[in-house]
């Protein structure tokens, strides 16, 4: 009989945060259920989506999406919300220029109540949402986008429709390779750490193990 291959298994926490009625619970509804609705409900402080992806052969990721109400607005609960996330989508909507320049309070907030493991900032993508509609604003200039988003610490930006179904598998890809990365150089380091340790000359204890470790 062939020995079954594990798979790696990764849970990941991602934040989706962002101005009222943006469509942060639209995008995770069309992500996760394949669904659309007009009727707009607001969130009341979170909710939860669980979405499964066979990354590759033998990795397997889960992504539990945190869709934090627009209404907390930065607030106390925020903090609370953040904790452990390793991806953020924020999201505006291009239909409302205000929606954007919120954007870089929501960065802000973000920024200064989590960060990964290694103290690096959690990656953040910018989602335009409703591009299925006119648009307002510096949405409309790709390499002013660009530069906003060098220049505010977003590892990307995507043009996104929950509606029509536009761009969000390829956001959420984008972000979760980037997420990968990310824990496979903390893992690495880590591991250096450990090496460092045990190369160290204070404790003999220590350094008697390497001959099996190394
Ligand atoms: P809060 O929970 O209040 O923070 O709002 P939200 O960001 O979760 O927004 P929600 O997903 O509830 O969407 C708000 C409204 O925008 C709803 O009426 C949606 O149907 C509509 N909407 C969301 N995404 C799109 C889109 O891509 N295109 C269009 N045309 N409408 C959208
Ligand atoms: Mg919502």
């Amino acid at each position: 009989m062939a020995a079954a291959v594990e798979k790696k298994e990764h849970l990941y926490k991602i934040l989706v945060i962002g101005e009222l009625g943006t469509g942060k619970t639209s995008i995770i509804k069309r992500y996760v259920h394949q669904f659309f609705s007009q009727h707009y409900r607001a969130t009341i402080g979170v909710d939860f989506a669980l979405k499964v992806l066979n990354w590759d052969a033998d990795t397997v990721v889960r992504l539990q999406l945190w869709d934090i109400a627009g209404q907390e607005r930065f607030g106390n609960m925020t903090r609370v919300y953040y904790k452990e996330a390793v991806g953020c989508f924020i999201v505006f909507d291009v239909t409302r220029a205000s929606t954007f320049e919120a954007v870089t309070k929501w960065k802000a907030d973000l920024d200064s109540k989590v960060t990964l493991s290694d103290s690096t900032p959690v990656p953040c993508v910018l989602l335009a949402n409703k591009c299925d509609q006119a648009k307002e604003g510096l949405v409309n200039n790709v390499s002013q986008m660009d530069d906003f988003c060098k220049e505010k610490g977003f590892v990307g930006w995507f043009e996104t429709s929950a509606k029509e179904n536009i761009n969000i598998e390829e956001a959420a890809r984008f972000l979760v390779t980037r997420i990968l990365q990310n824990d496979e150089a903390i893992a690495k380091d880590e591991a250096d750490t450990d090496r460092i340790i045990l190369n160290g000359p204070k404790d003999s204890s220590l350094t008697e193990k390497k001959g099996c470790c190394s």
